[in-house]
């Protein structure tokens, strides 16, 4: 089955054309970030009338990309949230255009099963049972996996997800949008234990997170640096090494206690945070010691992209699922509501 896949939650217009017999034949991006950086965050309406105005040209790239004609496609998925919900809005409704124009099926994907399911894209993707870390800008969850559709939520966060950890406190010490490329960039000159960062809720049991803390100590950081006279390019450094190091460890041991937990062995981290190498790092290390292993997708695949919307809505299409022409999107969506496959 050949399915067109198209992403638009937030800000990056992603296409992409999966062929269940070969993978992944195509993908296209458009990232809007240089059009929200002056605003240091996304702006809703700007992502929505961009992405208006890169959907098709982003279909026909990826159609020529992989030498098919728009009548080689059998169905299209969509991301249907959580989202933004007037970017979500665009890739519903162009997908169920299209799918009503083409006569194919059209079906609404979940963003965060998506990244769950990126690894799959690879070359050696993890085998069902695991235990997945999302860690993107909206969501910080770790999750039992049993199959696709059959999630058991094991902790999250209780207020700012990682991704957004990184983006707020990169802006407070004036890095650009988004912080987590930027941090992961500035954390490489850092000085190792020049400040140190608490590692939140990691001193009681449980699985949940709490990442708002963090922020507010790094504020109050680098407010004493600034007094002191020592704002400047290595301070950054040294403070983004410092609160990368928190993120990581604090994430490495909460993966450590839901593995023990579940008695699993295989951990799959997703989202836009699963790019960061020295979480990889930290985790391959900590999978090592316990002779289990750690998978994820590659960079780009990582963040938004329309890859692993295709994949998810093909599995669930391959699995028999159809859904009405309704444009329908949530804003929030919990993962755990849908159906197994
Ligand atoms: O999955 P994603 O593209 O979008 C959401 O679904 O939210 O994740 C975006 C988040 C942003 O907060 C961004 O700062 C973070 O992922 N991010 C990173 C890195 N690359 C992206 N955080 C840390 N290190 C990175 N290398
Ligand atoms: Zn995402």
């Amino acid at each position: 089955m050949l399915v067109l896949g198209l992403e638009t939650s937030c800000d990056e217009t992603g296409v992409a054309l999966y062929d269940s017999e070969r993978g992944l034949l195509a993908d296209a991006l458009f990232s809007q970030i240089d059009l929200h950086r002056v605003y240091g965050g996304v702006v809703p309406e700007l992502a929505s009338r961009d992405h208006v105005k890169r959907m098709l040209p982003l279909i026909r790239e990826v159609l020529e990309q992989a030498g098919r004609a728009p009548a080689d496609i059998e169905a299209i998925a969509y991301t249907a949230g959580p989202g933004l919900v007037g970017a979500l809005l665009v890739g519903a409704s162009c997908a169920q255009a299209l799918a009503f124009a083409w006569n194919i099926p059209a079906i609404g994907v979940h963003h965060m099963e998506g990244h769950l399911l990126a690894p799959m894209l690879e070359e050696q993707p993890p085998q069902f049972p695991f235990v997945a870390l999302l860690v993107s800008g909206g969501h910080t969850q770790l999750v039992r996996v049993d199959g696709i559709g059959r999630y058991e939520l094991l902790g999250e966060s209780l207020d700012d997800a990682a991704g957004e950890a990184f983006d707020k406190t990169a802006k407070l010490i004036g890095l650009n949008y988004p912080g987590g490329p930027e941090i992961a960039r500035l954390a490489e000159q850092g000085t190792p234990g020049r400040f140190v960062f608490p590692r939140p809720m990691t001193d009681r049991p449980g699985l949940a997170f709490s990442f708002s803390g963090l922020k507010t100590f790094a504020l109050n950081t680098w407010q004493q640096c600034r007094d002191a006279g020592d704002d400047g390019e290595q301070t950054r450094c040294d403070l983004s090494l410092a609160f990368q190091q928190a993120v990581v460890e604090t994430l490495t041991i909460k993966c450590k206690r839901a593995l023990k937990q579940t008695g699993l062995k295989r951990l799959v981290i997703a989202g836009g945070v699963s790019a960061n190498k020295a979480l990889r790092a930290s985790l391959e290390q900590m999978l090592a010691g316990i002779k289990g292993q750690v998978f994820y997708a590659r960079p780009k695949f990582c963040t938004d992209n329309g890859a692993m919307i295709a994949y998810a809505g093909c599995q669930r299409l391959l699995a028999g699922q159809r859904q009405d022409l309704a444009i329908s999107v949530q804003a929030r969506w919990p993962m755990e509501q849908l159906p197994a496959i």
